[in-house]
């Protein structure tokens, strides 16, 4: 058995030796570098291009030298690879160039003249809606007429960067009339289909190789289609490989980030705190081009009603276009934004009812049975009313609570749920594909998921040999190669485990079948090689409707509640985190270390959200694009975190594993400026920088 054990990451040796090689790392007979020419300005036309150096030895492309569509492929079509006209944000890739020595290629100048147009900033006077999502239940009017108290509020969170350790970087190789294309990502399939478009070639001829990835959390989702779009026209045009890989500033100004948002809040209760109505509205900044945009709004409006039953509620949301760089996916997804408004709002409401916190959250909790905001039945894994006592009571949250009044100590929590798998429809749309094939030794997986750093490989590789009977260490894993695994959808939306661990799971319950009692091994030796393939398959009863948002938004949610300790410093008026208790329900964990690490590292994330991590826009730029003052929590910072798991199994997942990705980066923020609260600090907008901190105590004090 090796699902819910701890075993050796199948990544691990390569990586602790250093002998895992990233895009880097990797070099092609005869490459050249590659280099972006960006805007320099966030709205303007174009009005002429003029290349300052002896072009001897360079590789030039411009706009009109894509050979198919000059778009980057994803929902709307709407970004080009390269702007040819109209500049709408601030770096946007203009030109590009490609020389074998770096330092000729950096000290090559091009000059673009512009004529400027007025740029639109602030998502607040934008005019350009991207996508409005209405979420409708009961009848508010009637909720207002039993609401005893109303409590109103908005709330507001920054743009956030996902900060891999290892930046955006793609090797593009000329082959066979073709080009296959090496690099970072999460999605290797999202990367196929882009390039397809942009170069008019047949599937056949564009080849995705998954290297070695540090890190994505959603910021490999879908910038990799435009920087491996770079690479390979350059390489096409120079008929040689050509290495693109970008520093940390050019990383951080160009690539997408977490949108921006304003939630406006109004919830009704009756005096003992049961919610009768919710009317939200929810603003995202979606920057320049769709990008994500609409995905990442319909996940933050399901979200914003959190884990609570409410009978009448309205939620509007709304993304617009500013001319800022495009913002896109980011672990969490929406939610974080619209969880962090209204566990903070929650708070807010136990204040003005005079409700113990936590007894707020413990009545209006979603129970089996309860409809969540989407009129969605919640099945009998709806746990969270556990995993807030267990929170409450590992963090010893109620004694707490009273030994910290008077003090520079602050104690809060926030509980959320989040939502496994693509949203509505999504998984069946995917259709996503996975496979198993067997070896001399035992069986390969093949599927298009990537190892980012959460342990997918060694996940998916407990999961099969669980039915086959063999040991752990007879499954083979690779990083995804498009020549060789199908498709079984991007490494996104806490569905890599659930959804295609699932299929995996299907997959080895079929092999097992057709070996007809023999090992893998053996068969292989009497019968040759087998190869066994399986589709997602939607879990019975699941309805949803996208035209009016209603029905089973996911199969199933992850749910989490997170107590913060914090302790002002009367000087600075900086929040020092103390310790956090993080308790969560993610079905079975599959290895309960990895896990955790996903809880950890999400934590540490969501505390660098709350408090340190501020994108500062200027004219349309990031203005400290360097991590010496774009600051992340780093281990001096983060104080202990402890991870509890409440386990309730999700029937339909694999083993009953749910969602584990994105879940832990909702709670802590929110949790964090509870605390805050705690200590008379009304902050409602992160992160809680000191400077914000000040302003909320001038105002109490
Ligand atoms: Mo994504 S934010 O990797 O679903």
């Amino acid at each position: 058995m090796a699902v819910g054990k701890n075993v050796a990451r199948k990544d691990g040796i390569p990586k602790v030796c250093g002998s895992a090689l990233y895009t880097d790392d990797l070099s092609f007979p005869g490459m050249l570098y590659g280099r972006t020419i960006r805007s320099t300005v966030p709205h303007a036309e174009i009005e002429s291009i003029e290349l300052r150096f002896d072009p001897e030895g360079f590789t030039v492309v411009r706009a009109d030298d894509i050979p198919g569509r000059n778009v980057v492929a994803l929902i709307e079509d709407d970004q080009p690879c390269l702007a040819e006209h109209e500049i709408r944000h601030v770096g946007e890739p203009v030109l590009l160039l490609a020389h074998e020595d770096r330092e000729q290629l950096l000290e090559a100048e091009v000059q673009i003249t512009y004529r400027e147009r007025t740029a639109v900033l602030d998502p607040l006077e934008s005019d350009h809606s991207f996508k409005d999502i209405r979420i409708e239940k009961g009848n508010l009017d009637q909720g207002k007429a039993l609401a005893e108290v109303v409590v109103e509020g908005e709330y507001r969170t920054g743009h956030q960067e996902q900060l891999y350790i290892e930046p955006n970087a793609v090797i593009a190789v000329p082959e066979d009339g073709g080009i296959t294309l090496h690099g970072s990502m999460q999605c290797p399939y999202y990367v196929h289909d882009a390039l397809q478009v942009l170069l008019g070639l047949p599937p056949e001829k564009v080849r995705v190789v998954a290297r070695e990835t540090g890190g994505g959390f959603g910021g490999k989702e879908e910038y990799p289609s435009m920087i491996a779009g770079h690479a390979s026209l350059l390489a096409l045009k120079a008929g040689r490989p050509v290495k693109l890989i970008y520093d940390r500033e050019e990383d951080l100004v160009a690539t997408t980030k977490r949108h921006p948002c304003v939630c406006r809040m109004r919830t009704g209760h009756r005096r003992d705190g049961r919610l009768t109505f919710m009317e939200i509205e929810v603003l995202m900044d979606g920057g320049a081009y769709v990008t994500l945009s609409p995905v990442v709004l319909s996940r933050g409006v399901i979200h914003a009603g959190g884990p609570y039953r409410c009978p009448h509620l309205r939620i509007d949301g709304r993304v617009v276009r500013t001319h800022t760089p495009p913002n896109g996916a980011f672990r969490g997804f929406g939610a974080p934004q619209t969880l962090f408004a209204l566990e903070v709002h929650m708070e807010r409401a136990a204040e003005q009812l005079g409700i113990d916190p936590v007894q707020l959250r413990r009545g209006n909790a979603l129970q089996p049975g309860d409809t969540n905001s989407t009129g969605q039945v919640m099945g009998e894994d709806c746990c969270p009313a556990a995993v807030l006592e267990e929170a409450v009571r590992r963090s010893g949250f109620d004694r707490k609570r009273e030994e910290y009044r008077g003090t520079n100590r602050g104690i809060g929590l926030a509980l959320i749920y989040h939502g496994s798998g693509f949203t509505g429809s999504g998984e069946v749309k995917l259709d996503s594909e996975a496979a198993l094939e067997l070896t001399p030794q035992g069986v390969k997986i093949l599927v298009a998921s990537t190892e980012i750093g959460q342990g997918t490989r060694t996940m998916h590789a407990q999961i099969v040999p669980e039915a086959l009977g063999i040991p752990y260490e007879q499954v083979e894993t690779d990083n995804p190669d498009t020549a060789r695994v199908p498709d079984s959808g991007p490494t996104v939306a806490s569905r890599t485990c659930m959804v295609v661990g699932g299929i995996l799971k299907r997959c080895s319950d079929e092999l097992k079948e057709r070996l007809g009692g023999l090992s893998p091994a053996q068969y292989y030796r009497q019968h040759g090689p087998l190869k066994v393939s399986r589709r997602y398959r939607r879990p019975e009863g699941l309805h949803w409707d996208e035209e009016n948002y209603r029905g089973d938004a996911y199969a199933t949610y992850a749910y989490s509640c997170v107590v913060s300790e914090v302790e002002l410093d009367p000087d600075t008026y900086q929040a020092l985190p103390l310790r956090l208790t993080a308790v969560q329900d993610i079905g079975q964990a599959i290895h309960p270390i990895l896990a955790a690490g996903q809880i950890e590292g999400g934590t540490a994330q969501g505390l660098g959200y709350a408090l340190y991590e501020e994108v500062v826009m200027r004219e349309g730029v990031m203005a400290n694009a360097q991590l010496t003052n774009y600051i992340i929590p780093t281990t001096l910072d983060t104080p202990e975190i402890e991870v509890a798991f409440v386990n309730q199994p999700y029937a339909e997942g694999p083993y009953g594993a749910k969602g584990v990705g994105e879940l832990p980066i909702d709670a802590p923020a929110p949790s964090l400026v509870n605390a805050l609260r705690h200590l008379g600090l009304d902050v409602r907008d992160i992160p809680a920088t000191p400077e914000r901190i000040m302003e909320a105590a001038c105002v109490s004090a």
